[in-house]
């Protein structure tokens, strides 16, 4: 490509570093889409003349077909996806080829195609996400009602429903998917046209490129579009928030199947089992979701790491932006895929988890609540008789709701026997009825609204 200045190639060596056609080749769609669109712009502009535009756009259209069917000769010599694009059009149409790279530069092209490319990956993390909150309502509408323990610090806390704990992660992915449109709405300006980093002295159109590829309007400064990869950023920070919140919910099933929870339990096909313990059941997909998040982070912190303290405009520095992106979101798409089969795929033991709900005096709260409602405690009165109340339980061996109402009484007078209404663990998620509590009416209400939502 640069023959005319220099008078030996590259050493084997220059050409290890320098090759990123393994990597970019994944590009292949979006340089020719960007390619068309310029060569359009370009003999619209008067720029290039029709017959060669037309010449361009069939040899385009056959290396479309030769990428397409797995035919395309990737070579290693011309470095970069462009490159190879480009020899193989001159190969295929001859002399217009050469037309093609009038007011364009690899850095502005690079620019483009990278930035469709995060953008598609955007919009498909955002459908994913949203398949994987369809399958966690349909559980949750099915268990809405299903008691569990929540925990704090993984202590039991107070009771909560199964559909409520599944419906805190249909919330966390809907702000997931939230992010990706936040960032593709950013990303969606064209760098096309900044050419290597000055713009261009040819008449050329970005305002038509930008509306041929999608984008919203052209980046307002040449060496801005060629220079940042914020774009690309921001989806990777978009997904490393994702990867955490799938890590979570891998977590929680990974501790929900331990036989001394036994909260709930994955079909044969998506667990495995052990070569050597016959007894075993392991949730691998759930660790390996909860692993990828090390994965997509780490793809984050790599190219924060690339980018900081490059001067503008391009440098070569910036070729290294591809491989974390395209590693974390195939992680991320993996990752969702595993999660939506298991969140559709598993089935809550709902009498364990019941059995559970009740137990470590997870309605101490509501006793506390009782006496601050019926004997006009103040409830920093009522939280200490309250701890009383449990030691006493504890030290009897039974649940609160067990306790004799004799031995509430040695600690506070007024106890009557209405305080047992309170105290299963039913009455207590029934009587969350805040908005956004645990109540199944309310769990059900927030269904409702995130079912018209996805449809
Ligand atoms: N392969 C290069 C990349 O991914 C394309 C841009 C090359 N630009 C340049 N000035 N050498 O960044």
């Amino acid at each position: 490509m640069w023959g005319g200045r220099f008078s030996r190639k590259p050493a084997e060596i220059m050409q290890a570093i320098n090759v990123s056609i393994g990597v970019d080749r994944r590009l292949w769609a979006q340089d020719l889409t960007g390619s068309e669109a310029h060569c359009r712009m370009l003999a619209a502009q008067g720029i290039i003349r029709q017959e060669d535009a037309d010449a361009i756009l069939g040899g385009l259209a056959i290396i479309r077909e030769e990428m397409a069917a797995g035919t395309f000769p990737f070579r290693d010599a011309y470095e970069d996806v462009h490159m190879n694009v480009e020899a193989r059009l001159a190969e295929l149409i001859g002399d217009p080829s050469g037309r093609l790279h009038t007011a364009r530069s690899r850095n502005d092209q690079v620019a483009t195609d990278f930035r469709l490319w995060v953008r598609d990956a955007c919009d498909e993390a955002a459908e994913g996400l949203k398949g994987l909150q369809r399958a966690l309502l349909v559980q949750a509408e099915a268990h809405a009602d299903a008691l569990m323990p929540g925990f704090t610090h993984l202590q039991p806390a107070q009771p909560v429903t199964f559909g409520h704990h599944l419906m805190a992660y249909v919330e966390m992915f809907g702000r997931d998917a939230g992010r990706f449109a936040d960032a593709r709405a950013r990303m969606n300006e064209n760098p096309l046209g900044a050419a290597a980093l000055a713009g261009s002295p040819f008449p050329i159109d970005r305002h038509a490129t930008a509306a041929a590829l999608g984008f919203d309007r052209p980046m307002a400064n040449s060496l801005d579009a060629v220079s940042d990869r914020d774009f690309a950023l921001e989806a990777l920070s978009a997904a490393a928030i994702c990867a955490g919140h799938l890590s979570r919910l891998g977590e929680e099933i990974v501790v929900w199947m331990t036989p001394q929870f036994g909260f709930v339990s994955l079909p044969d096909d998506l667990t495995t089992g052990s070569s050597i313990m016959p007894q075993k059941r392991n949730p691998d997909a759930a660790e390996l979701v909860r692993a990828k998040a090390g994965r997509i982070s780490g793809s984050l912190v790599a190219l924060l790491t690339v980018m900081k303290g490059l001067p503008l405009a391009y440098s070569k520095d910036m070729q290294e932006d591809k491989p974390p992106v395209f590693e974390a979101f195939d992680a991320l798409g993996l990752a969702v895929s595993a999660m939506t089969a298991m969140a559709a795929a598993l089935t809550p033991n709902r009498e364990r988890m019941a059995a559970a709900a009740g137990a470590g005096f997870s309605t101490a709260t509501d006793l506390a609540d009782w006496l601050v409602r019926e004997l006009d405690l103040p409830f920093r009165r009522a939280h200490h008789v309250t701890g009383a109340t449990v030691k006493r339980a504890e030290e009897m061996g039974v649940d609160l709701g067990q306790l004799p109402l004799s031995e509430m009484q040695k600690i506070e007078p007024r106890i009557t026997e209405a305080v047992y209404k309170v105290l299963s663990p039913e009455a207590s998620c029934a009587s969350r009825t805040s908005y956004g509590g645990t109540a199944p009416e309310q769990v059900r209400a927030r269904i409702a609204e995130w079912k018209a939502r996805l449809s």
